[in-house]
């Protein structure tokens, strides 16, 4: 498969100074060897320190930015501050930005453009709630988050995204998905790709499952062929996050 394995570790709004500097040191030691693409994000707060004890082939990723590029937004982060202080990677449209913070499709797809636009790398997060899902919506919600980013990129963007598909009830509930349903998602947002965008962004991009990931399971979500990695939450915090990293070895 051409399409290099990517490994994000999404801490959320947990750990403290000493707690994301042992996390980054076991990572350094781990020796990871790069065949897999690793990201971690850390809360904001630990981003600089982060980026300054992570060791490559082990990148940092911000949590969420804002679409301009400076000025009145109080709490927020520009893309350009975050190429600034060269963080590679941020994630845009997580779930609970969109169900919390009010991150509205339209949102997600300007802060994508902008990030893009600024030089940083996008985590693209979409996903289908239960109640979707029950609803046999799963593939119209998807459509529906990645139309308005297609509306606003150029062709040639989508080589600095991935795409995270994140089931809104497999996040943190200990359900993930199952390899055969996440590998129908994936073939089916890659198709809908080639229709809308280009059979190359579509035969290129990698798109990551996101949804209880832990040691155990990601090996089997890992032999699927159109899973071409994770976005971890839990588990990005704790030792098994190493094995994670290594799923498709
Ligand atoms: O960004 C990560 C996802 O929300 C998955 O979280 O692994 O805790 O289910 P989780």
């Amino acid at each position: 498969q051409s399409r290099q394995f990517f490994v994000g570790g999404n801490f959320k709004m947990n750990g403290s100074v000493k707690s994301v500097s042992d996390l980054i040191k076991g990572m350094n030691e781990a020796k990871l060897d790069g065949k897999t693409e690793v990201v971690v994000a850390p809360p904001a707060l630990y981003l600089l320190q982060a980026s300054k004890e992570v060791q490559p082939p082990i990148q940092i990723s911000a949590q969420n930015c804002h679409t301009a590029a400076y000025g009145a937004f109080t709490g927020e982060i520009a893309p350009a501050q975050l190429v600034d202080a060269q963080i590679p990677w941020v994630i845009i449209g997580h779930s609970e930005r969109r169900q919390m913070f009010g991150d509205t499709v339209e949102f997600v797809a300007d802060k994508t453009k902008a990030a893009v636009e600024a030089g940083l790398k996008v985590i693209l997060c979409i996903g289908e709630t239960l109640e979707e899902r029950k609803g046999d919506k799963t593939d119209e919600v998807n459509q529906r988050q990645l139309q308005s980013v297609v509306d606003v990129l150029d062709e040639k963007a989508w080589s600095d995204i991935v795409i995270a598909y994140e089931p809104v009830w497999a996040i943190g509930t200990g359900l993930t998905a199952t390899p055969q349903q996440a590998q129908e998602v994936h073939a089916s947002l890659r198709k809908w790709m080639a229709g809308k965008v280009s059979q190359e962004v579509a035969d290129k991009i990698r798109i990551i499952y996101g949804g209880s990931v832990n040691g155990k399971n990601c090996r089997e979500l890992a032999k699927e062929a159109d899973i071409d990695g994770f976005l971890v939450g839990g588990a990005s915090i704790k030792p098994e996050f190493i094995d994670i990293c290594k799923a498709a070895e």
